[in-house]
């Protein structure tokens, strides 16, 4: 780090380190799912200790990274189009660093230094402690690749710098990897094995946050219900355990619980929830809480048994159907999201019925649909044919779409003429004089700025009106 004087006095020279002023820029993008955008503000905080800051302005940067995605084809797609427009300020500046990260950078390897020649750097998710070292590779000119997956890390005492965030609601990632295997998935791949954080890291990080003002925690991770701390190690070594890791391991419905206890005044909510894990437990750990948000993002992928069975999924429609009776039992105001995927390998249209059927016996709050798209090297590339035609898929999933609409609308109507508690995130995207934020089923709300009100607080909306997607009301 630079010295700068400071001040001459009596001869001696005051000098101090002037790191704002020297320090090297970074430009940091981040695509597809939350656990990504949580990762970006890990790599942000690792390298601030090398002297970088974040910037927004792509032509300032010293160093540009992305956050890559690999879940579905178009995404890949999007980042390849991304890292060629840098390609034109490469030329102008050729000191100029570019860098992947994350799941396409675990995928692809050094086939990424090789087609990519804009690449100076790969870097896979479970590797960013070794940022600062492959940096001065660069420097040195060489290109610099780590993309080694651990069954411990997880960057448990890196303390992120929050990035781009509204100052309100913030993510603490509490498991990496996942165990899972469906048969369409890439992640068990690009991420490795699913490994828990310690409980104690993950308080001390909802203490900052909530010292810092943050008034709401998204627990996050693949697949939150299979959490277990049994004082580290991968999820899958569990039986190696002694038996006093054994007696005091963590699972999720205690993590969620200690959370929640600790932090009354903050809302808690977790996110992803897998079918097969979720426990009852958890459900009454959420009944019992009021600051928990009572909402479930629970992917389900199909309506069909014979479907799940062929993505691997380890459970059927009726087990998922009873897990939904469960959640409308001990959380009755619950609202529920899901993922699902149209034209998996071999999908009749008998098949694509049954998730219209489930959607409509779920009434979904909301939900995230995709076509299916072949990754290559998962069990269904391998040993499956992807043999539903692009517009059958297409069609498929614009009646998915079209559906999940109409509940999404049905959804929003119920919470009209109620008044509900409303945490304020910011200043609506369309309107100065509104704020928005969420409810505690997270459907969010648009309201006029009255009263003494600011970002963060906590208000009663009266929900007046609404779109499928937006709630309008206005503080009582
Ligand atoms: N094709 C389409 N959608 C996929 N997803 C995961 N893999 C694929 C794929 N190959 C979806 C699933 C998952 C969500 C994160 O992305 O619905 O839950
Ligand atoms: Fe992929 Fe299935 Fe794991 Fe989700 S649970 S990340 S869909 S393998």
């Amino acid at each position: 780090m630079e010295k700068e004087i400071i001040e001459e006095r009596q001869g001696e020279i005051i000098v101090q380190e002037s790191s704002a002023k020297n320090m090297k820029k970074l430009f940091l993008e981040s695509y597809g799912c939350q656990m990504n955008f949580s990762d970006s503000e890990i790599v942000a905080s690792i390298l601030n200790n090398e002297g970088y800051n974040t910037t927004t302005q792509l032509e300032e940067a010293d160093l540009i990274l992305l956050n890559t995605c690999s879940i579905r084809e178009k995404a890949e797609q999007t980042i390849r189009r991304r890292l060629s427009q840098f390609n034109t300020i490469k030329k102008r500046k050729p000191n100029l660093t570019i860098g992947v990260l994350g799941c396409m950078a675990e995928r692809l390897k050094t086939k990424f230094l090789e087609e990519e020649h804009l690449v100076d750097l790969v870097v896979g998710p479970d590797a960013y402690r070794d940022l600062p070292h492959l940096l001065k590779d660069t420097e040195d000119g060489r290109n610099a690749i780590n993309v080694i997956l651990s069954k411990e890390e997880t960057y448990a005492d890196i303390s992120p710098i929050r990035l781009g965030g509204n100052g309100v609601t913030a993510f603490v990632s509490i498991t990496r990897g996942c165990d899972n295997m469906c048969t369409f998935c890439v992640v068990p791949f690009t991420r490795g094995r699913e490994r828990s954080r310690d409980p104690h890291s993950i308080l001390k990080e909802c203490r900052e946050l909530v010292q810092n003002e943050y008034k709401e925690i998204t627990l996050l991770g693949q697949n939150v219900d299979s959490y277990l701390w049994y004082g580290g190690g991968a999820k899958k070594d569990f039986d190696k355990a002694t038996d006093l890791q054994k007696a005091t391991a963590v699972n999720f419905a205690q993590l969620l619980d200690l959370v929640a206890t600790a932090y009354p005044n903050t809302r808690i909510r977790f996110s992803t929830s897998n079918p097969q894990d979720m426990h009852e437990e958890v459900l009454h750990v959420m009944a019992k809480h009021e600051n928990i948000c009572k909402y479930i993002h629970l992917p389900v992928q199909s309506g069909s048994t014979a479907v799940l069975q062929r993505m691997n999924r380890q459970h059927t429609r009726e087990e998922y159907i009873e897990l939904l009776d469960k959640i409308k039992r001990i959380v009755p105001d619950c609202a529920v999201s899901h993922d699902i995927i149209s034209g998996f390998c071999g999908e009749t249209e008998e098949e694509h019925e049954d998730t219209l059927s489930l959607m409509k016996y779920a009434r979904y709050d909301f939900g995230y649909m995709f076509a299916y798209s072949e990754r290559p090297g998962t069990p269904a590339h391998k040993k499956m044919k992807d043999d539903v035609p692009v517009e059958v898929k297409k069609r498929r999933l614009t009646e998915i779409i079209d559906l999940q609409q109409k509940l999404s609308l049905e959804k929003m109507q119920s919470y009209t003429k109620k008044v509900h508690e409303v945490l304020i995130e910011g200043t609506s995207k369309k309107k100065e004089d509104q704020w928005y934020g969420r409810i505690s089923q997270n459907a969010v709300v648009v309201f006029p700025k009255t009263g003494n009100t600011s970002t963060g607080d906590f208000v009663k909306v009266l929900v007046t009106d609404c779109t499928s997607a937006t709630l309008i009301g206005e503080i009582v």
